[in-house]
């Protein structure tokens, strides 16, 4: 499938693991359209690790596990669909997937059938257990293929972040998108450290196949399969602003059906969308600005429209100021232009009359601007 804008929707994993169930998947179908993320743009429910017996049928096919989703998945996607949303399952390219359940390896078409039997959407493609003389090149390609020959269209995500040099030939697979990080966790250190890894991976991202920086952990306040110390409500909005700015997939990943009214306004915010689905969908560019250290992130990126995104990320553990010139956005005093910047969390403006832009950001907070460009006073 050809996605031109990076998928959105909500993932089993980073909550439940193992623990899903066809009433817990349900209710949280309700909860996607109850709390308006369906209409803000998530639109795939997605089944992670787990749901499947330990083995296969006597005809080789995969079978959910009758415990968890006792009428089977086609109900399961039929209730999703009835919805509005699209359907999503787990695979892996090895034996087995991470968790010990079986494997796509040497089943790819069968799988794919059975995926599109059931009425699949989209397909998250692990890489755990995978041969050691097979590339994983080959194995993403192969499953791509199948996906494209079943007869039903099925976005394929690349969950590839063990394989060699992904990033240099994930294009030549059907994947949509590709993680470009191990996972996430529910910490600080987590979000930072994928944060800084993404730069490097500008280069290789763009329409048609997504860098993925792994699912959401915003609202999971250390609660779930990916907890531990969790993290708090400006450290997710941080979070939540890097992962939209750096156009990666948006999958939610904490439990919607108790979402507090925070977490909520977070993944509900349409203008940092907005950003994230930008038609242009163009890298962001940095902006050096001066006395920055490597924890202060400023990024531009210019949007479909003529306006200019300008995001501020203070990783540091203290406040700290981010600086930068209006030439470095293409806007030196000679064009008689300069930007008209409002704060899209807090409202405020900045004061754009000088060549130098500052911004004052508390620790671990961050600042994003959909800004104009508009005459010089
Ligand atoms: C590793 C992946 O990176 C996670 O997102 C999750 O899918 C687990 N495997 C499931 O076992």
């Amino acid at each position: 499938m050809v996605k031109l804008t990076p998928p959105m929707g909500w993932n089993s994993w980073n909550t439940f693991g193992e623990h899903i169930n066809e009433t817990m998947i349900k209710e949280t179908a309700d909860s996607m359209v109850e709390n308006g993320l369906l209409e803000c743009g998530y639109e795939y429910l997605v089944i992670d690790d787990c749901w499947s017996l330990r083995e296969r049928d006597k005809n080789g096919r995969l079978v959910a596990d009758p415990e968890k989703f006792p009428h089977g998945m086609k109900a399961v996607a039929e209730y999703v669909h009835q919805k509005g949303l699209k359907f999503g399952m787990y695979s892996c390219a090895g034996n087995l997937t991470c968790a010990g359940y079986p494997g796509s390896f040497e089943h790819e078409f069968i799988d794919a059938a059975t995926f599109a039997e059931w009425g699949v959407d989209f397909l998250k493609y692990d890489y755990c257990y995978h041969s050691n003389i097979i590339p994983g090149e080959y194995l993403y390609r192969r499953m791509g293929l199948a996906l494209e020959n079943c007869g039903r269209d099925i976005l394929f995500s690349a969950c590839s972040w063990g394989a060699d040099e992904t990033h240099k030939w994930i294009k030549t697979s059907a994947s949509s998108m590709w993680r470009s990080t191990g996972d996430i966790f529910d910490t600080w250190e987590s979000i930072k450290d994928l944060a800084k890894q993404q730069p490097a991976l500008f280069p290789y991202n763009g329409v048609g196949c997504f860098n993925d920086m792994d699912m959401l952990v915003v609202g999971m306040y250390g609660k779930g399969n990916v907890g531990l110390q969790g993290c708090n409500d400006t450290q997710y909005r941080t979070h939540f602003s890097l992962w939209s700015f750096f156009g990666s997939p948006l999958m939610i990943g904490c439990d919607i059906r108790d979402m507090t009214p925070e977490t909520k306004k977070i993944l509900t915010n349409k203008e940092l969308i907005a950003i994230n689905q930008d038609p242009a969908y163009r890298q962001p560019y940095r902006l050096n600005g001066i006395w920055q250290n490597d924890n202060m992130l400023t990024y531009a990126k210019n949007l479909a429209n003529g306006d200019i995104a300008i995001g501020l990320f203070n990783l540091n553990e203290e406040k700290a100021m981010a600086r930068f010139n209006l030439d470095e956005v293409s806007l030196p005093e000679s064009t008689g232009k300069t930007l008209s910047m409002t704060d899209i969390w807090t409202g405020k403006s900045a004061n754009t009359v000088n060549a130098n832009v500052m911004w004052e950001l508390e620790p671990y907070d961050c600042a994003v601007f959909r800004a104009k460009v508009v005459d010089l006073p």
